[in-house]
């Protein structure tokens, strides 16, 4: 592997030499060059936060699978590290596929899937995908210890394992499609390396929930459990999954030994258009955190033409609100990146248009939704996107705008109850990230401003609109 991995890295700095940083992102996660996907491998361990991801070191484009790697001490400011796995043995020739990172008496341990190519390569309906692990002593280098999981008979697609540790157990959660629909599997081991199937978690029982569950991931919550997955093969539904595949979750209840009771249905855990594999973790406090990949699958990627390709969204923190529901904020940790602070006074427009004069990458701002008539308000970025209340469909919309048509359209949520609307927005390069209310509703796209200007405006359309006063920030760089 080391051969392998040497190569990986190198074929990384030779890309990165010509990378382009139009939009490459000041303060989120991203190859140094070449092409990402899902988070994977996330974990905290001996004071260090681990971020892995899916790589494809030597082009823009997805090819067979490495394992990148970045690491932090603050979840705030990252180093970028050398490759950790490669493709390499048979069982992981075509691509080291998504998995996890766990602390194993202090030794981070990594559990992925091994995918291989049993017909043309790309040959969705071929594949052979075992569960692999590997170790790494100093947290950089990982020796590679083959299969611990092979499929059952009968099932076609077996990926993404996510395994976590009760009093005395390990439990893994692995991504599976028999029969043509998705589940997610679950596993029981006493050391990692033998596992005997537990039962089905949960499943689907037609093809409108589902024909493959990618990225499982089951944990508690409060006084709930959550089993996030992302299915493909949805049906859009009006305003609901509307993207190429989905994200989300279920909620219920599970004790170690007993089925997932389900109390609350499929739901959709971030409505932008750039939201995929999200995998959670434990922060070194105990909070459950999680990134996700910030693109979609055959969306148009204009970074591609800059010698890269793909970013992870900000860490963010789950938590369960008052009615049970499930709130998703910025981690807490990103104020370390505040820099250039602005306040700007409450202000009422009126068929208007305001610019904020500050470089803005962070806005915490307020709409009065009951004081305000205007038919379209809210915010202007560049002439990237808009994010505003259409007070005819009642809905907080985020609208993006390019000359590639597929980078155009609407997604939006509808408005919460109450008098006020409260926004956090974080504005990179090329993507948007907006938290409503405390974390209610999220919304997460990637624009890609051909001018490169992310300016931001206040607005109001046909009507008056009233703004509370605001703050900003410029945030700083998150590489060391
Ligand atoms: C999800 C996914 C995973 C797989 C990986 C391959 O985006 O399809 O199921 O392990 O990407 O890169």
């Amino acid at each position: 592997m080391k051969n392998a991995l040497a190569q990986a890295d190198h074929a990384v700095e030779t890309l990165r030499a010509q990378r382009q940083d139009h939009y490459y992102p000041r303060f989120h996660l991203a190859p140094a060059a070449g092409w990402i996907n899902d988070p994977n491998g996330l974990v905290c361990i001996n004071g260090v936060y681990h971020a892995f991801y899916q790589h494809h070191p030597y082009d823009q484009n997805w090819g067979p699978m490495h394992w990148g790697h970045a690491t932090s001490r603050d979840l705030a400011h990252w180093q970028h590290q050398p490759i950790a796995l490669a493709p390499g043995a048979d069982d992981d020739k075509d691509g080291c596929f998504s998995g996890c990172a766990v602390d194993d008496n202090g030794i981070l341990t990594l559990l992925y899937t091994g995918h291989v190519w049993l017909g043309k390569e790309g040959d969705d309906d071929q594949v052979r995908e075992v569960q692999c692990l590997a170790t790494s002593e100093d947290g950089v280098h990982f020796v590679k210890h083959g299969p611990v999981l092979l499929p059952p008979e009968g099932i076609q697609h077996f990926r993404d394992p996510k395994v976590w540790r009760t009093a005395d157990s390990w439990w893994m959660v692995v991504g599976a499609k028999e029969n043509g629909l998705g589940q997610a599997r679950l596993y029981r081991s006493d050391d990692l390396r033998d596992w005997q199937f537990d039962r089905v978690l949960s499943g689907a029982q037609t093809l409108h929930q589902g024909y493959m569950w990618e990225c499982p991931d089951f944990f508690p919550l409060g006084e709930k459990q959550v089993l996030l997955f992302s299915p493909q093969g949805l049906a859009a539904q009006g305003y609901r999954h509307r993207n190429r595949f989905q994200s989300g979750y279920l909620l219920g209840h599970w004790q170690p030994g007993e089925d997932f009771s389900v109390t609350q249905p499929f739901c959709e855990l971030d409505s932008g258009h750039d939201f995929y594999a999200p995998q959670t973790f434990t922060a070194a406090d105990g909070r459950r955190m999680l990134f996700a990949w910030m693109d979609m699958w055959e969306s148009p990627m204009p970074s591609k033409a800059q010698g890269w390709a793909g970013a992870l969204t900000l860490p963010r923190e789950l938590t369960l609100g008052a009615e049970g529901n499930l709130l998703m904020n910025p981690a807490r940790e990103l104020t370390a990146l505040r820099t250039q602070p602005h306040s700007f006074a409450a202000v009422s427009l009126r068929n208007q248009r305001q610019m904020l004069d500050a470089e803005v990458q962070e806005l915490a701002l307020t709409l009065k939704l009951t004081d305000s008539d205007a038919e379209r308000y809210g915010i202007a970025i560049g002439n990237a996107a808009r994010l505003y209340v259409d007070n005819q469909a009642h809905r907080l919309v985020l609208e993006r705008f390019s000359e590639d048509a597929g980078l155009c359209g609407c997604r939006s949520v509808p408005l919460p109850e109450g008098d006020e609307l409260s926004l956090r927005v974080f504005i990179d390069r090329s993507s948007l990230e907006v938290f409503v209310n405390q974390g209610v509703a999220c919304l997460t796209s990637r624009i890609y401003p051909a001018d490169g200007q992310l300016g931001i405006s206040l607005f109001a359309e046909s009507g008056q609109a009233q703004f509370a006063a605001s703050q900003a920030w410029a945030l700083e760089s998150i590489w060391d």
